[in-house]
């Protein structure tokens, strides 16, 4: 097996003298404030402290910048913001389990998040990982969204715009989560009745009551996954016209079956509707394979407001403006509803911005007062922040354990 990568090693450059810590940061802002990694992916043992001050990461291709931003990104419930396997976290030359700890800056004090490997259990058998807060397990990852808010921007994030219903529906059902912990409790219940409904279907097995207590089911989550989804939609239209004129207006809107109707008439003869239209589609879906109608079938749409374009249809810096708007939007939405200021990763994205657009968004992260974690491979892209940043080198002195 080759050598994975020596752990990386960084050097906090502190914020210059003038600038006072207290000013940047509004006092509902989470924070973190050491991170420590055993194991994970090119790290074996390494720690960081930052102050609450936005962070810079900068380092060459490969030195473990985004790595490190997928650390933080699992102490919210999810995949993190690879959505990797659980299996690709280990590093790839320790035998020892992989483990996070960060210690945050909150409201209500200091918090100790630990998350890492389930030795109990092998990578094949599925994607549970162990979760302290404080110290403690807890039964459930969905407990860190009582405790933390976070957000983030990654490059991948740029095909959202571009290509099908399908990437976008689990971003918006992503973002829902934050808001209602329950949302992907009942996105989970419908799919688990869709598949067994259409296993049923494919087997010919015509147990109409069976079927119809499935299709019962998956009416009634996907009405509320549409009702969850209207609702987000419309509160981050309210977050996108706060926003500056940096970045392009956006309009949205969420298309659906369940969505559609809502509009209209209210939850419970949208449900019976679905009922009545899953019922029909029994003999199409058994030949067709797969379900021709429900929650799974609806799409985010992102209109350019100023161009009246679809965002398919606009270029990639534009796409990628108009994202950047959407989770400023998100963040905006989720420091007002959850009274609490995210955390918020902008993985790799000064590159990809020109000046204006970079200062701009650099302008509204501060001005949010969120700890934000940028990422780029020269500190050069964030002069303009200089004074109000912490610049972390992976490439310099080291914080070895
Ligand atoms: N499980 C693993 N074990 C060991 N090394 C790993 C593992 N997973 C990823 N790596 C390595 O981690 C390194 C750092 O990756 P990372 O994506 O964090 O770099 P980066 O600094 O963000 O680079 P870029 O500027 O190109 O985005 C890569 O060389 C990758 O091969
Ligand atoms: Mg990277």
């Amino acid at each position: 097996m080759p050598e994975a990568k020596t752990a990386q090693n960084f050097q906090i450059i502190p914020l210059p003298a003038e600038t006072s810590e207290p000013h940047l940061l509004n006092h509902e802002a989470l924070s973190v404030s050491q991170i420590t990694l055993s194991n994970f992916r090119s790290y074996k043992n390494t720690r960081l402290h930052v102050q609450a001050a936005p962070v810079v990461l900068t380092g060459p291709n490969g030195s473990g910048k985004t790595n490190l931003l997928e650390a933080i990104s699992l102490m919210v419930p999810g995949r993190g913001l690879r959505r990797s396997p659980l299996a690709d976290l280990q590093n790839r030359a320790a035998s020892e389990p992989w483990a996070i700890s960060i210690e945050l800056r909150t409201e209500a004090g200091p918090l100790r998040i630990g998350t890492g490997k389930d030795n109990a259990i092998n990578d094949s058998e599925g994607e549970r990982r162990l979760v302290y807060i404080d110290g403690k397990p807890v039964r459930s990852q969905t407990m860190l969204a009582d405790h933390i808010a976070m957000a983030w921007i990654t490059p991948d994030m740029d095909r959202l715009l571009a290509e099908g219903a399908s990437l976008r529906r689990k971003f918006l059902d992503r973002l829902a989560y934050s808001f209602d912990p329950a949302h992907g409790m009942r996105v989970l219940t419908y799919e688990k009745a869709m598949r067994e409904r259409l296993r049923l279907l494919r087997e010919g097995t015509l147990d109409a009551a069976w079927l119809a207590a499935l299709e019962n089911e998956m009416a009634q989550s996907a009405t509320a996954i549409a009702a969850t989804r209207k609702h987000l939609v419309r509160r981050l239209r309210t977050g996108i016209s706060e926003g500056g004129d940096a970045f392009p207006k956006a309009k949205i809107e969420v298309r659906g079956t369940a969505e559609d109707m809502l509009e209209t008439i209210p939850a419970l003869p949208v449900e019976d509707a679905l009922r009545c239209a899953f019922a029909a589609s029994r003999d199409q879906d058994a030949q067709h394979g797969n379900c021709s109608t429900g929650a799974h079938r609806s799409d985010l749409r992102v209109v350019h407001a100023a161009k009246d374009c679809p965002a398919e249809l606009c270029s990639t810096g534009e796409q990628k403006a108009l994202m950047i708007a959407l989770m400023l939007a998100y963040v905006r939405l989720l420091s007002d509803q959850r009274h609490m200021i995210p955390l918020f990763l902008l993985d790799d994205i000064a590159a990809h911005l020109d000046t204006f657009r970079r200062e701009a968004l650099f302008d509204e992260v501060l001005s949010i007062g969120a700890q934000a974690w940028f990422t780029g491979t020269s500190a050069k892209m964030f002069s303009s922040i200089a004074h109000q940043a912490q610049f972390c080198d992976t490439c310099s002195a080291l914080i070895q354990l």
